[in-house]
């Protein structure tokens, strides 16, 4: 992003130019643009047109460097990206081309000549990416024009094939690094994706391609993409051990994070366990590791941790002074893992965090002293959590709030009231034998939990039986735990 002409950096190509705004929204947050320049998108004079023009002196006006490619009609992007591909291994440069192409794009006949084409001259510099979303104009790709078996086709143009879960960032970074290694022959990665994931009611809806929400819902909408909650089950509680298993069934079920207890019988009274184990476990599973460091000295062995494979990296401010949490906190951000800290019940909240909110991802409030798992929620840490919460966004805390110690069906409402949106869970995953339904019920209670915050909030703002009627269909299984069930029969 320094340098967006460099001559030897790597090209984006957006084939499916019409998601302009999240292509101009992802290089802001990359730093190509001043964020502010986003409001002018679309506007007359504006370097963010509705379809993205390729950077050159000539069109400065209209872009900006780091758009690799003019887009608006669908099918060609690939073709392009072919073009500077070739040119690229011709000239023996090792430049890397990436083309994200849509699944309702798939229907242009270009694509299939470009597929053929790209084997043809063994592009192994070439990555293409497929937004499968099943979703296009007006309707479900596979009513419109069946694109599967979508996998195979591509294997049968003789490209090599990898398929993710495309919301989950762990495993495109995972299969964008396996791609790397392929020879003589183009990869793609056949993204599997919810369009208008993070919003309920319009998700996997085609009746939203391309339109906006109404204005007066945007505060509710925010709220909810703030709102969306991330299950932990934590692998020391339940039966001893069988951490494989363990993580291999949360994985299975659903879970979006594992959490690590490491206890070193010294900064708490027992033991789990170490770097060793979780470098084994790091083999068998793509899931973040959310790793819960319980010891004494973390500067001396926050290495191992990092080394292990751990994506979070949360240490005690009770067992390291300011100076050695900075220190840890620079060797953790350099491994670009995400840095965290915890605290006790007891312990007040140290000022000195503030400091440097902008380097922690991850604020442990604990509920429950450490030390095992299946310990009671002690309900005074609520207040604490939402105190603390305040100290936090009214110092413009970007990170999670994560609630660890007694969370179960129970008190998971409360905490996310309080502010936390990740929830480590220990007994109330593993305390009985059905991970599986543990899980879901989890998710029920959290989703419970944000349609209520989000149906205040639309009360709060006047808008409750408009906000019922545009959500109906996701509210009508929850109308006995909200109290809707006059609203719903109001508006039939
Ligand atoms: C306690 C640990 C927790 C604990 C959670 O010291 O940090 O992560 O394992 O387990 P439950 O949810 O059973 O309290
Ligand atoms: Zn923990």
């Amino acid at each position: 992003m320094h340098h967006p002409l460099w001559e030897e950096r790597d090209y984006f190509v957006n084939s499916k130019a019409h998601s302009a705004p999240g292509f101009y929204a992802a290089l802001a947050t990359a730093g190509y643009i001043d964020t502010k320049e986003i409001k002018t998108l679309r506007k007359l004079g504006s370097r963010l047109q509705g379809h993205p023009v390729r950077y050159s002196e000539r069109q400065k006006d209209h872009s900006f460097p780091g758009i690799e490619y003019s887009g608006g009609s669908e099918g060609i992007g690939l073709s392009v990206s072919i073009g500077i591909a070739l040119a690229k291994k011709r000239d023996g440069q090792k430049n890397r081309v990436y083309t994200l192409i849509g699944d309702g794009e798939s229907n242009e006949g270009q694509i299939w000549e470009a597929a053929m084409a790209a084997s043809k001259f063994k592009l192994d510099n070439l990555v293409a990416i497929l937004d499968r979303n099943k979703i296009q104009q007006d309707g479900f790709t596979e009513e419109i024009m069946p694109l599967d078996p979508v996998r195979d086709k591509w294997a049968a143009f003789n490209w090599n094939v990898v398929e993710v879960n495309g919301h989950k960032i762990e495993q495109i970074i995972d299969a964008l690094s396996r791609v790397e290694r392929v020879e003589d022959k183009p990869s793609i990665i056949i993204a599997n994706t919810t369009k208008g994931k993070g919003i309920k009611h319009m998700a996997n809806n085609p009746q939203w391609h391309g339109k906006a929400p109404p204005k007066k819902h945007v505060p509710i909408l925010l709220e909810e993409l703030q709102s969306e909650i991330l299950i932990a089950p934590s692998i020391i509680a339940g039966e001893p051990e069988n951490y494989e298993e363990k993580v291999r069934r949360a994985e299975r079920a659903g879970a979006d994070l594992i959490h690590l207890d490491i206890m070193d019988g010294k900064f708490v009274p027992t033991t789990s366990f170490f770097a060793d184990t979780i470098k084994h476990l790091r083999k068998i599973s793509s899931i973040p590791f959310d790793a819960h460091l319980m010891i004494e000295k973390p500067i001396n062995h926050v290495e191992d941790y990092i080394d292990a494979g751990c994506d979070i990296i949360t240490v005690h401010v009770e067992a390291c002074s300011e100076a050695e949490f900075v220190e840890i906190n620079k060797m953790i951000l350099k491994a670009g893992i995400s840095p965290g800290i915890a605290i006790n019940p007891g312990t007040q909240f140290p000022s000195w965090i503030i400091e440097h909110l902008d380097n922690i991802d991850i604020m442990i409030i604990m509920s429950v002293n450490p030390g095992f798992a299946g310990q009671k929620f002690i309900p005074d840490t609520l207040d604490k959590m939402a105190e603390i919460v305040k100290t936090l966004k009214s110092n413009n805390y970007k990170g999670f709030i994560e609630a660890d110690g007694g969370i179960d069906a129970a008190t998971l409402q409360q905490v996310f009231d309080a502010g936390a949106r990740i929830m480590v869970a220990g007994n109330a995953v593993y305390g009985s034998p059905d991970i599986n339904s543990n899980i879901i019920q989890l998710r029920h209670k959290a989703n419970v939990a944000i349609e209520t915050k989000l149906l205040e909030l639309a009360t709060i703002n006047d808008m409750r039986s408009d906000w019922i009627k545009s959500r109906k269909n996701m509210l009508i299984p929850l109308a006995k735990e909200l109290s809707i069930e006059e609203d719903l029969h109001a508006i039939k």
